[in-house]
C-alpha cells in the first residue's frame, strides 16, 4: 500500500514547480498526433501496454478497439491522473476534464465506488488532494500546452474501462521491470527523448520492451523533437527488431519522421 499523504506532500512540491524522479507535472493531454500515429496499425482485439502520461494514448487504443490496455509510468502522479480521467469519462461522459477546479473534482469523486485496490488508492489520493488544495491548483500539477486528439467512440471507451481489467504500473522502463504479461503492442510515446542519450539506459529499455512483447509484437515509438535521440534509439533497437518509419511526405518532397514501428524478430 502506498503512503498517500507522502504522495500529496510531493504533489505540493510539483504544484510549486519542484520535480523529482517519480513526481513531476503530468501532461493534461497528449502533444502528439495520436490518430496519425495509429493510422497504419491494427489495434483491434490487441493487448496493449502504453505509457500513461495524460491517458490519451491508452484511451485512443480503446477507441480503436484494443481488448485490454495496461499503463505504466515512472511518474506516480500520471497514474492518479489516469483514474481521474477514467472517472470523468464514466460519470461525466466527457473525454477531457473541462475544468481543473477542485470543486469540480469533488463532484466527480462523489460518484466513485472503487472496484479494486488501485482504484481505492487513487480515490484516497484525490480525496486528500481536494482537502489540501483549492481553487484551480490542479492546473499547476498539469502541463497544459498540448493539443487535443478527437476520439470517435466514447461509449466504447467507457464500456471497456468499466470492466476494470487494466493494470496501472509505476516503474521506470529503463530499470528492472517485473511483469508476467506479454503484449501485442507497446506504445512508448517519446520516452527516448527522456533518456539523456544514455546507451546504458537505451540497452535496458530495448531489452525490457523485447521481453514484454508477444511473438510478432510491435513497439510504437513516437518522437516529438527529432534529433540524434531517434538515431540512437534506432542504432540500439535495430539489432533485435525490424523497423518501419512513421513519416509523412511534404509537398516539397521532404519527409518528416514521427518515429518508428519496431517488429520483434
Ligand atoms: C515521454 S513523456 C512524453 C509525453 C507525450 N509526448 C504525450 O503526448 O503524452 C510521456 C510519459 O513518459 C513518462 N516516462 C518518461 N520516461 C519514462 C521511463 N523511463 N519509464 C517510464 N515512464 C517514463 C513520463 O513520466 C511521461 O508521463
Amino acid at each position: 500500500m502506498r503512503d498517500i499523504s507522502y504522495d500529496i506532500d510531493r504533489t505540493e512540491e510539483v504544484i510549486n514547480y519542484h520535480k523529482s524522479d517519480n513526481y513531476s507535472q503530468v501532461y493534461a493531454s497528449s502533444n502528439e498526433k495520436i490518430n496519425f500515429l495509429f493510422s497504419d496499425i491494427d489495434v483491434k482485439g490487441k493487448n496493449v501496454l502504453s505509457v500513461a502520461a495524460s491517458g490519451d494514448q491508452a484511451f485512443h487504443f480503446y477507441n480503436k478497439g484494443a481488448s485490454l490496455v495496461d499503463v505504466f509510468d515512472v511518474n506516480v502522479l500520471s497514474l492518479y491522473y489516469y483514474y481521474l480521467r477514467v472517472w470523468n469519462m464514466e460519470y461525466n461522459h466527457c473525454f477531457y476534464l473541462n475544468s481543473f477546479k477542485v470543486s469540480k473534482i469533488k463532484k466527480i469523486l462523489a460518484s466513485v465506488t472503487p472496484k479494486n485496490d488501485d482504484e481505492a488508492m487513487a480515490l484516497s489520493y484525490w480525496k486528500l488532494f481536494v482537502k489540501r488544495f483549492h481553487g484551480n491548483q490542479l492546473r499547476y500539477m498539469l502541463l497544459n500546452d498540448n493539443s487535443y486528439n478527437n476520439i470517435d467512440d466514447l461509449d466504447l471507451i467507457v464500456k471497456k474501462l468499466k470492466l476494470r481489467n487494466f493494470k496501472t504500473y509505476n516503474f521506470d522502463i529503463c530499470e528492472t521491470v517485473n511483469i508476467d504479461s506479454k503484449y501485442d503492442i507497446i506504445y512508448t510515446s517519446n520516452i527516448s527523448e527522456w533518456l539523456a542519450k544514455s546507451f546504458r539506459k537505451f540497452n535496458i529499455y530495448e531489452s525490457n520492451l523485447y521481453n514484454l512483447l508477444s511473438d510478432n509484437g510491435i513497439v510504437l515509438s513516437s518522437h516529438v523533437s527529432w534529433d540524434q535521440v531517434g538515431c540512437d534509439e534506432l542504432y540500439v533497437f535495430q539489432k533485435y527488431f525490424d523497423y518501419k518509419d512513421i513519416s509523412c511526405v511534404l509537398k516539397s518532397g521532404g519527409k518528416i519522421n514521427f518515429g518508428y514501428v519496431y517488429k520483434k524478430r
